[in-house]
């Protein structure tokens, strides 16, 4: 391939470099706001030391991240310093959560950051550069304002995707449920969902550049509740059907999800929609009724229990993924058994778990009974043992089945290709880049470390 850079006077051309922490909500937004800075002639460059502008976007949900932030801005200020002394500008821009929590923290204390922006306000972005260039100095931006984000930024001219076979698309933001422990309503704000045409439209222009595999993304996903083109409130179930009719989109996936909003229309979707991937993520955190009630997380280690049988009785190759809490205020060694006991009853094929950390602002920081880092240390290693073997074993399990997987790149040896499970697995295979887009059905052979080996028995199956 071939591409001319002639059309575009080098002149105006500036380099710009995006360092992403965090979920996969910050990974869409930074290619959000690469694209609403692509008029202004900025272009991508992969190392900080050639780019006119940085945007280090940031995550706030665990701890040590204030520290980590003010580390990295050292180093950043650094490659300032010697482009300055070579007659380079440099503007260095904060986004995320962390920019949100403690923006004034990073003006007192990191002077040399020209922009600190929070999630909410990455449409004003090129009007944030015009000023900071005119002033001269800091401009700060992290008041939830009243529009909706979404709605101003632009159509992306050059897809993110150009050339992906699987996309994310945040279709809905923020979150009102105030768990005891979680900073996300605090620096992402009020829960709002995108409307249903805007997101349709995007996953058919994903789709038209190549995209097969779309993953929908909300800090509440699945408590959307877009508006309609009938003027109705669509849920997520709703949406799903509709986006499963775009052609050549054949999965879809969508994280992360709430316990409580797994409603019945979902569930049943699951078992309509073969689009819908077989792996979910729902985080329960706790296992222990006691717990759950102090997290506010508002539904029992039962219920959570029956939506998981439910969500199997529909869908029986139902594989499930969580996030986990360990010493979490008032945790006592008989509810970290009760939350290794639901471990146990559901079986899960993928977890992520924490230590409680204190999120200054939050109910649980200033709560009695704080447990000791060693106790949390101690009770972590256990769950993740149990996790860990859980993981091994349904990888184990799928040896002799034949599964579809999405070929999606080459694989690390010559002559091997790479793709993913309809359970995010990587899966190896030997064949030819030609394949690569296609879904074929491939014979587990092997269980490595964090993925699988496969023979490849058929060309092209329905996904
Ligand atoms: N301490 C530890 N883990 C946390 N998480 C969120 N806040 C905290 C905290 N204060 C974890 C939860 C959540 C995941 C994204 O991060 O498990 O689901
Ligand atoms: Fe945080 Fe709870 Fe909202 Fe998830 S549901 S983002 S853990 S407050």
């Amino acid at each position: 391939m071939t591409l001319s850079a002639t059309t575009t006077s080098t002149s105006t051309r500036r380099g710009l470099h995006v360092i992403t922490w965090g979920c996969q909500m910050n990974v869409y937004d930074s290619a959000r706001m690469s694209d609403v800075l692509r008029p202004l002639g900025y272009e991508p460059v992969d190392a900080p030391d050639h780019a006119d502008m940085i945007i280090l976007n940031t995550c706030h949900i665990r701890e040590k991240a204030v520290e980590k932030v003010f580390s990295e801005l050292g180093r950043l200020r650094n490659i300032k310093n010697t482009r300055e002394a070579e007659g380079k500008q440099t503007v260095i821009a904060v986004a995320g959560c962390v920019a949100q929590a403690e923006g004034q923290e990073i003006l007192s204390r990191a002077p040399y950051v020209d922009i600190v922006m929070g999630p909410q306000t990455y449409h004003r972005l090129p009007e944030m550069v015009a000023r900071a260039a005119r002033a001269g100095g800091a401009v700060i931006e992290t008041d939830f304002p009243a529009e909706q984000k979404f709605d101003f930024l632009p159509d992306s001219a050059a897809p993110q995707t150009a050339g992906n076979l699987t996309a994310f698309l945040t279709i809905q933001e923020g979150c009102d449920k105030f768990c005891s422990f979680c900073v996300v309503p605090y620096t992402r704000g009020a829960e709002s969902s995108r409307p249903v045409t805007s997101v349709i439209a995007e996953a058919r222009r994903m789709v038209e550049s190549g995209v097969q595999e779309i993953s929908l993304l909300g800090q509440n996903v699945n408590a959307y509740h877009g508006e309609g083109p009938d003027g109705k409130t669509w849920g997520l179930a709703d949406l799903a059907y509709e986006l499963a009719k775009i052609p050549g989109l054949t999965r879809i996936r969508y994280a992360t999800s709430h316990p409580r909003d797994m409603d019945d229309s979902l569930i049943n979707a699951h078992r309509d929609l073969p689009e819908l991937m077989p792996f979910l993520h729902l985080p329960v955190q706790s296992g222990s009724d006691r717990i759950l009630t102090a997290m506010n997380r508002g539904h029992t280690a039962d219920e959570y229990r029956e939506i998981i049988k439910k969500l199997r009785d529909v869908r029986p190759d139902m594989a499930l993924s969580s996030d986990f809490i360990v010493g979490h205020p008032g945790e006592t060694d008989e509810d970290f058994e009760q939350t290794m006991q639901l471990v146990r009853d559901v079986g899960f094929a993928l977890a992520y778990s924490f230590k409680y950390s204190q999120r200054p602002g939050t109910p649980a920081a200033g709560a009695p009974l704080q447990v000791p880092e060693h106790v949390k240390d101690t009770r972590l290693q256990a769950l993740q043992a149990l996790l860990r073997q859980q993981q091994d074993d349904f990888a184990e399990s799928l040896i002799g089945q034949t599964i579809s997987v999405l070929l999606t790149g080459k694989g690390r040896k010559p002559g091997q290709i790479t793709g993913r499970s309809p359970w995010l697995q990587p899966v190896h295979i030997t064949g030819t880049e030609e394949l690569i887009g296609q879904t074929v059905s491939v014979t587990i052979t092997e269980r490595l470390t964090n993925s699988l080996n496969g023979i490849m028995v058929k060309e092209t199956v329905d996904a």
